[in-house]
Formats: C-alpha cells, sequence, structure tokens
C-alpha cells in the first residue's frame, strides 16, 4: 500500500502522514528533508542555493548528520529547499531513493507514507490513495509564527506570511514536477477542518482502498 501526500509548506500534510504511517505501521518518508538537506549543504558551505553545480554535487552526496540538526527546520533552509528543488538534476537524483523507499520500505513494513509536493504526481503515480492537503496563505502562516514561538524564538507574521506566498509561487510555478493535486487525489483543507477531522476522513479513504 503507497500512500501519497501533497500540499504546500504547512497545510498539515507532515502531522497526516505521520499519524496515518502509526496508524496503519507503514514506513514514512518526509520527502521535503531530502530537499532541506541539499539546500542546508550548501548553506554551511556558505553557498548561494542558486549555485546549481553546489546543488547537483550535494543531492549525490548528501550528509546524513543533516537530518537530525535542528537548523533543518528553519526557514532560511525551507527557503533554500524550495530554491534547489527548482533543478531537474537534483530532482532527479532524489527521485531514485524516494522511488525505492516505496516500492521496498524499511523494515519489510507492508506499506509506505510519503509527503512533499510532487509524490502523487510523479513519484508515485501509481500509489494505491493519494490526499492533497491545503489551507489558506494566512492560516499556514499563522502556524508557522506560533510554531517558532512555541519553540521560544522571535517570530514576524507579515514576514512570514510573505515567505509563504513566495514559496508557493515557486513550488506551484516551476517547470519541474510543480506542486499541483494528482488528478485522483483526494483534497482536505486544513483551514475548515481540524486535524482530527482530517486524519479520520484520510484514515476512512485509506481504508476503502484495502483489499
Ligand atoms: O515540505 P517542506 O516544507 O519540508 O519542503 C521544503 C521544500 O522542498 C519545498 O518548498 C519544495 C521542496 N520539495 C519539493 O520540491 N518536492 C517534494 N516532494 C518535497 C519538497
Amino acid at each position: 500500500m503507497i500512500i501519497a501526500i501533497d500540499g504546500p509548506a504547512a497545510a498539515g500534510k507532515g502531522t497526516l502522514a505521520r499519524r496515518l504511517a502509526e496508524k496503519f505501521d507503514y514506513a514514512y518518508l518526509d520527502t521535503g528533508a531530502l530537499y532541506r538537506a541539499v539546500g542546508l549543504s550548501l548553506l554551511n558551505a556558505g553557498k548561494s542555493p542558486t549555485d546549481e553545480a553546489a546543488a547537483i554535487a550535494a543531492s549525490c552526496d548528501l550528509d546524513p548528520s543533516l537530518f537530525s540538526d535542528p537548523a533543518l527546520r528553519a526557514e532560511a533552509t525551507g527557503s533554500a529547499a524550495s530554491q534547489i528543488a527548482s533543478i531537474p538534476a537534483v530532482r532527479s537524483n532524489l527521485l531514485k531513493y524516494q522511488v525505492n523507499f516505496s516500492n521496498s520500505p524499511p523494515e519489510n513494513k507492508a506499506g509506505a507514507v510519503l509527503d512533499g509536493r510532487d509524490i502523487g504526481t510523479v513519484v508515485c503515480p501509481n500509489a494505491d490513495r493519494k490526499l492533497f492537503i491545503t489551507a489558506s496563505a494566512e492560516e499556514r502562516a499563522r502556524r508557522r509564527t506560533a510554531e517558532i514561538e512555541a519553540r521560544g524564538d522571535a517570530a514576524n507574521f507579515a514576514a512570514i506570511l510573505t515567505d509563504v506566498k513566495a514559496r508557493d509561487a515557486r513550488d506551484m510555478n516551476r517547470k519541474d514536477s510543480p506542486l499541483k493535486p494528482a488528478e485522483d487525489a483526494l483534497l482536505l483543507d486544513t483551514t475548515i477542518l481540524d486535524i482530527d477531522a482530517v486524519f479520520l476522513r484520510a484514515v476512512e479513504f485509506v481504508k476503502a482502498a484495502m483489499p
């Protein structure tokens, strides 16, 4: 069973994906973390996220320690990830790992849940279930602001909203694998539905695809 979850930044897809993986005992892959790791390795090396050659080199040889670095979750890393994500050679390097994960989930799990931007359209076009999770830009910026403040850091809502909108525009308008719902995806808007309601809808949707 392959479950593909796509949507814009901070729509709640990571929380949903993790909860579904736990409920059904499937493997979970946060594909955004792969793009973030490439972005972070450039930032750590003092390189620009627009440096294509450096981004391609980083995507061939990702340092595993980047995945446990708290800076992976920083806004600057998300923004760098969104920039390097428009480079086709970076995408094709990261694609192999994602396809392999979905076809052969670790620990012999009976299924895999992947979340990202192009899972239902490019990475797993034959996924058993596809979900597209969205929310208004204002609601997503409000959540990001609350998350940052909960960590004890200062957050500026207006700057975060500008960043969310810039990231949406980049992710939706790039030529290679843009963010868009797959034709057969179930669309859920978390501006209206809370995460528990979204989870219940998703569980029913997944169960209906089980043999
Ligand atoms: O989900 P996230 O915020 O961690 O993703 C960071 C960036 O990585 C996102 O803005 C675009 C890119 N990304 C992508 O292009 N394709 C994916 N499947 C996942 C993420």
